[in-house]
């Protein structure tokens, strides 16, 4: 069976006032239905461009589509028109990010931006408002009938991730990609986001990409892991597996970064790029 998703050989650049740079070269990795990949790499590893590169979200210029293929659902998405693009986005593929404030609009409603989401994806649904509050309850939103009347600046900082959530999975897209949901939330709380995506992709059968910097938090959330490196994968695989047994230096290194249990105060390794041959 073809995976959900399958990426192959994607390579993109960046205008810049040199020529173009390359931010991407050469990724290639697949998504099963209901399965969880995370994209491990340290800042500027190029993970946001892939991500982003899946349903053409990056400008060209600056960006560049050098190479490669996208199949989602049997089509090249970096081959359809952008029609059928803007139907993927959000309904197949939906996206949650770091910052939710630069994704809710300050001056709507939870309710009303929720309501389009669901208006454009899922044009049948019939009782929006039962809609809306079925996702706030299913994130753990309490209160949700009343809650959704807020304006986003009501909200806290993770309450606010959890409404971004709701909305991306109103749409019941097949794949959500997560790019880094939590990074700005405390400890706590993105313990607890973290467990309510695991218990909603359970529910739900979704697919995910969860991207990250932290080898700490794929454990127990993600079936494989594939570690981005200077815009490249440089090992994919079971993420027990290479938890357990990492085969490039650079993926030695960043799960050294991981805080051991009991092991006291964890310090942050600095990656030594020339040792590793870049
Ligand atoms: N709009 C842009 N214009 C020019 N270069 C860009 C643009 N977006 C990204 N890049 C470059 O592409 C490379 C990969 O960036 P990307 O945002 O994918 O990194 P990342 O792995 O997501 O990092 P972080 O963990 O900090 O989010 C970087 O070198 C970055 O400078
Ligand atoms: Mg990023």
């Amino acid at each position: 069976m073809n995976p959900l998703l399958e990426v192959k050989n994607l390579g993109i650049s960046f205008q810049s006032e040199s020529g173009f740079q390359r931010a991407v070269e050469g990724v290639s990795f697949h998504v099963g239905d209901g399965e969880s990949l995370a994209i491990v790499g340290e800042s500027g590893s190029g993970k946001s461009v892939t991500a982003l590169a899946l349903t053409r979200l990056l400008p060209t210029p600056p960006a560049r589509y050098d190479s490669g293929e996208i199949f989602f659902g049997g089509e090249d998405l970096l081959r359809v028109s952008q029609k059928k693009l803007r139907s993927v986005r959000g309904g197949g593929i939906a996206y949650i990010f770091q910052e939710p404030s630069t994704s809710l609009n300050p001056v709507f409603t939870i309710r009303s931006q929720i309501a389009e989401a669901v208006r454009l994806h899922r044009p049948d649904v019939r009782d929006i408002d039962r809609e809306i509050v079925r996702w706030l309850d299913a994130v753990g939103i309490v209160d949700p009938a009343k809650r959704m009347h807020d304006y986003p600046h009501q909200l806290s900082g993770g309450m606010q991730q959890r409404v971004m959530i709701a909305m991306a999975l109103s749409c019941q897209p097949r794949l959500l990609v997560a790019d880094e949901p939590t990074t700005a939330l405390d400890v706590t709380i993105q313990a607890q986001i973290l467990g309510e995506l695991k218990k909603l992709r359970a529910q739900f059968g979704m697919s995910l990409i969860l991207i990250t910097h932290n080898f700490a938090i794929i454990r127990g959330l993600c079936d494989r892991v594939a570690v981005m490196f200077r815009g490249e994968i440089v090992e994919q695989g079971d993420s027990e597996e290479v938890l357990k047994n990492p085969k490039h230096p650079y993926t030695k290194a960043l799960i050294d970064c991981v805080p051991k249990l009991g092991g006291g105060k964890a310090r942050l390794k600095t990656i030594d790029h020339g040792a590793l041959g870049g």
